[in-house]
């Protein structure tokens, strides 16, 4: 479904991602994993549009994509959520997912939204202020309903599970399983916590200073003395 071959991003002398392949099956669900600064988020940006590559090739669907825009891309059936929730402000929870489907379907579609909201348990909070009247597991389920809603088939999740406790935490872990049954969409996600990625993931990649160093099961990778080595001294300062 999604394939990126040599990509390379740079913000001025800063190399964000150096010579990055991977590729992302249909019904796939895989682990990006990394030190801070590692360049895990910048994936994301490179493949959902809001960053342009200086080389390399991203196609989706066999499609060349790499200049098409974000919009383009949601429509195609990226979607995302953001590390730092970001709900459109004054909009109700329900608004925010209206925007959000528009955004990636071109049209609205209420039975569908009323059942992302159903499955991500955010019913009885539909007409709440997204922006001010929600706890952060509210926020973060948000995040998920949003890219919900703009019907991906391919999922990126850029640590939902961070500041959650460990209820909250389980709570997700069972939802991103049926996520991945009910809506048959293929998930990248990003999270710092071994567990949470070995318990979700067939498959993780590992990111260290923009190199991809190391791609396996989680068994496989989190017992690779690079990995562990990029865990222990590779973070940046
Ligand atoms: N828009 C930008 N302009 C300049 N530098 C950027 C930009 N976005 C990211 N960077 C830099 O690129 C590098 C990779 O950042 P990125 O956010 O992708 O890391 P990350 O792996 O997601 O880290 P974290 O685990 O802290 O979220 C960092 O050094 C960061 O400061
Ligand atoms: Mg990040």
């Amino acid at each position: 479904m999604l394939q990126l071959k040599n990509i390379s991003v740079r913000f001025g002398g800063l190399t964000a991602l150096d010579n990055v392949t991977f590729a992302v099956g249909t019904h796939d669900v895989v682990g990006l994993v990394g030190p801070n600064g590692a360049g895990k988020t910048t994936l994301f940006n490179a493949i959902s549009g809001l960053v342009s590559p200086s080389s390399g090739e991203i196609t989706f669907d066999g499609v060349d994509v790499i200049r098409s825009p974000l919009y383009q891309r949601a429509r195609m059936g990226i979607g995302r959520t953001f590390q730092v929730p970001q709900p459109m402000h004054e909009l109700s929870v329900m608004q925010n997912l209206i925007v959000a489907q528009r955004f990636g379907t071109g049209k609205v579609d209420q039975n569908k939204i009323d059942e992302i909201l159903e499955f991500t348990s955010l019913t009885a909070k539909s007409e709440r202020n997204a922006a001010t009247e929600l706890a952060l597991t509210e926020l973060k389920a948000l995040e998920v309903a949003k890219a919900l809603a703009t019907n991906p088939k391919l999922l990126l999740l850029d640590e939902v599970f961070a500041g959650l406790e460990t209820t909250g935490k389980r709570h997700f872990m069972t939802m991103l399983k049926d996520l991945h049954r009910k809506f048959s969409v293929g998930i990248v996600i990003i999270e710092h916590d071994i567990e949470t990625i070995s318990n979700l993931c067939q498959r993780v990649a590992v990111l260290n200073f923009g190199e991809l160093i190391a791609e396996g099961t989680p068994d496989e990778v989190f017992s690779n003395p690079a990995v562990i080595k990029s865990y222990t001294g590779g973070a940046h300062a």
